[in-house]
């Protein structure tokens, strides 16, 4: 399936002509046509940039209701096309339930959930302060868990719907440096495995978005621990950093994995996980599945240069 999806890359490919694509006939009788993508409401964590912002002006455009959600809807540098942000902050009980409130209040159905709110933790993990650790938490993992409450009452009562949670490699291979950002991703996989068996008898599929390094404002964005001047652990983590920075920010750009998104919500039953990515960074949990434990971390240390 990976390959199907990933037949359709392009970059000059929007979703409504890939979702048309008339030679890919076995993609098409794994549609569920009884939905068309106009009648169907989105609600997405982090529109305001990156990942969340590509996939909601992908959607709307492919005729979905989309509500994109983040902490400063007004920072956004390119006018949302056709689609109605909301301020939304993934740590507050209140303010997700709110906007679940007057999505409901307008369109009486959410159809789709997608959680791409999210951040980056880099540094030790002997130096990052549970304050720190907390941050990240509270944002990639149980900001997830607060929009999935949320709208599960009302996915079970109008008898299905989709959940789509953006994890990452990370959330396959503890990263070096970037450990609580892997364990938020860890948290976020588990997390998503158990739900999708619990809520499968209501019509609702839960799928993991594993994206590889993507070139968007998260490499930014990230925050770091506060390291001593004379911290041991300094010199091997600005060379893992130096590292995945590079990587990200020669990645793909944002809307391949909007459109692989895109095409995971035409699928009648979707697998549990898809990665996207380079194929290099695709190849990695794979990797990592079939050698040797000892084996899989030299190869780690060697490629964040962190022997
Ligand atoms: N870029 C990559 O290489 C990569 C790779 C794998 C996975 N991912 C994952 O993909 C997702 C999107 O990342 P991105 O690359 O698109 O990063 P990004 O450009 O930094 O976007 C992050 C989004 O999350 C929102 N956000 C952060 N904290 C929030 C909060 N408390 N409440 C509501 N919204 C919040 C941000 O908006 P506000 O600041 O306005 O709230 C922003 O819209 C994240 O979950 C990330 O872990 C990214």
């Amino acid at each position: 399936m990976i390959d199907l999806l990933m037949g359709c890359e392009s970059e000059s490919l929007g979703i409504a002509a890939c979702l048309a694509d008339p030679h890919n006939a076995s993609m098409s009788t794994r549609r569920n046509a009884s939905l068309s993508a106009r009648q169907r409401v989105v609600l997405l964590t982090g529109a305001s940039s990156g990942i969340g912002k590509a996939c909601a002006d992908l959607l709307s455009e492919a005729g979905y209701v989309v509500y994109g959600a983040s902490r400063n809807p007004d920072r956004i540098c390119l006018p949302p096309d056709g689609w109605t942000p909301m301020g939304v902050d993934v740590t507050d009980d209140r303010s997700v339930e709110e906007c679940v409130e007057a999505i409901l209040e307008a369109e009486h159905r959410i159809d789709v959930l997608i959680n791409c709110a999210g951040i980056g933790l880099a540094g030790a993990i002997e130096e990052t302060s549970i304050s720190k650790a907390t941050a990240i938490l509270q944002t990639d993992f149980l900001g997830m868990l607060r929009t999935c409450r949320a709208v599960l009452p009302t996915m079970r009562n109008q008898g299905g719907g989709q959940i789509l949670n953006v994890s990452s490699l990370a959330g396959r291979i503890g990263l070096p440096f970037q450990g609580l950002y892997s364990a938020a991703k860890f948290a976020v996989e588990g997390l998503s495995e158990a739900l999708r068996i619990e809520v499968r008898p209501f019509g609702i599929h839960v799928v993991l978005i594993e994206p590889g390094d993507i070139r968007t404002p998260f490499t930014d964005n990230r925050t770091f621990v506060d390291v001593a001047d004379s911290s041991p652990y300094s010199e091997r983590m600005k060379r893992a950093l130096r590292k995945a920075e590079a990587d990200e920010r020669a990645g793909p750009a944002p809307s391949r994995v909007a459109r692989q998104i895109g095409r995971i919500l035409a699928v009648k039953s979707p697998r549990a996980r898809y990665t996207s990515g380079g194929l290099f960074q695709r190849a990695a949990s794979h990797l990592k599945a079939l050698l040797p434990d000892r084996w899989f971390e030299s190869f780690l240390s060697a490629y964040y240069r962190v022997r």
